[in-house]
């Protein structure tokens, strides 16, 4: 599988060096080549001399080493590689990576490399779970980097929780799929169990399209497949928030954890809404349909000879409705824009007009039925875009920034 694939090896300074003794063993099973640098912290922990001998290269440590620069030299050595992997990442070298730092040979080159890096990191759960090592995280998930867990487990240092390193056979398995440009397996760090950040919080959540009738077997509906708001829903209440919700017609299973309420029209999901609030967050992700026929027919309207002429009215506006709400409404208010042009200033628009905390711009023409998604955050303070990524990647991100954001309130 990864036979003669160049990998650089990023050794950082914690006690899951010696995991990676095992790594770089299983990497040569696969007849990697493997180039291997090591920060000085990771010296305290395996030897070079162990490490020499199971990757049967050279060992660098050096940035100012005379023959290495000759030779090769940091920027070659970052660019002679298929794939960097970071291992173990500590929340040392994570802070360097998202801050661009360069002072040490590993900084130097993890910031001069053009190729791919995968990150592995391992630490205590506090400096895991720590907000400035989750802005780092996400900085650099927004810079592409890929990451295998971190995992639940016992620490060395007697806690248990997020922030253990992959075991080398995930780590393994991650640089295959990141090789092979297949970023499906979980490459995210995962929302551990004591990682809640809605904790004790509600969030009502619409998803799905609606389906308004026009006599009892057709309707007026839209593609939209629920797969977004669905997975919003499941990452929420992975995230330690109680859930509701309120979902259109969808050939989706129930999210896990999660209450939901099934509705066909606009007008039955407002009012399944307004049952459901109050909550902290609501999150308008449903395709609702923007007109309803007036009188929909309650026999099957027969084929005649001129096709049948409908008035239709309008359907609430479920988002602007809550948005606007004097008394309980949601601290956050969060609307999708689904467009197929000038997305960003539509998006900017319905932020205004819908009196929404933020709104999630998508182009629909790219997202509808898909597994992924590429959106914009926008926010009255500006707007932030965010690489392409599964439905589901961009729900867990989205979920932490609005524990985020829910924080960082005045009023929280
Ligand atoms: O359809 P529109 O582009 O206006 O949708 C923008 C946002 O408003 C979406 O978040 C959608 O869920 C919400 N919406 C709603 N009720 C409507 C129309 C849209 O909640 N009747």
């Amino acid at each position: 599988m990864l036979d003669g694939k160049r990998i650089l090896l990023v050794i950082g300074g914690g006690i899951a060096a010696y995991k990676v003794l095992e790594l770089i063993r299983r990497l040569r099973e696969q007849n990697a080549s493997l180039n291997v640098v090591m920060t000085r912290a990771a010296k305290q922990f395996v030897t070079p001399l162990s490490v020499a001998s199971l990757s049967g290269g050279k060992v660098f440590d050096d940035l100012f080493s005379l023959t290495d620069e000759t030779e090769i030299g940091h920027i070659q050595l970052s660019r002679a590689a298929d794939l960097v992997v970071v291992a173990p990442a500590t929340a040392d070298l994570l802070a360097k990576m998202a801050q661009g730092l360069a002072d040490d040979l590993a900084a130097t080159l993890l910031l001069a490399t053009d190729k791919k890096i995968l990150v592995a990191p391992a630490m205590n759960l506090r400096m895991w779970l720590h907000p400035a090592t989750q802005r780092n995280v996400a900085t650099l998930q927004k810079d592409g980097v890929l990451f295998v867990g971190p995992e639940d487990g016992d620490m060395a240092c007697g806690e248990y929780g997020p922030g253990r390193m992959s075991e080398p056979a995930a780590i393994l398995a991650a640089v295959a799929s990141a090789i092979e440009g297949d970023t499906r397996i979980a490459l995210l760090p995962g929302i551990g169990r004591f990682d809640k950040p809605l904790a004790g919080r509600r969030v009502v959540v619409t998803s799905g399209p609606t389906h308004e009738p026009i006599d009892p077997v057709r309707y007026i509906g839209n593609r939209s497949s629920g797969r977004q708001g669905h997975a919003i829903a499941a990452a929420a209440a992975k995230a330690g928030a109680e859930v509701i919700l309120v979902s259109g017609p969808v050939t989706l299973p129930d999210p896990p954890g999660v209450s939901t309420l099934h509705v066909e029209t606009a007008i039955e999901m407002l009012a399944a809404v307004e049952a459901a609030l109050p909550a902290d967050i609501f999150i308008a992700t449903a395709a609702v349909a923007d007109w309803r026929v007036e009188a929909a027919a309650s026999q099957k309207i027969k084929k005649s000879d001129t096709p049948p002429q409908f008035a239709l009215a309008e359907n609430p506006d479920i988002l602007a409705l809550v948005a606007q709400r004097t008394a309980g409404r949601p601290r956050l208010v969060v609307g999708f824009a689904a467009e197929t042009d000038h997305i960003l200033a539509h998006a900017r628009e319905k932020l205004q007009r819908k009196h929404c905390d933020l709104i999630v711009a998508n182009d629909v023409g790219d997202a509808m039925g898909k597994d992924e998604n590429e959106i914009t955050l926008i926010a009255p303070s500006g707007s932030e875009p965010w690489p392409k990524m599964r439905k589901d990647e961009i729900a867990a991100r989205l979920v932490r920034h609005l524990a985020q954001m829910l924080k960082d309130r005045p009023d929280a």
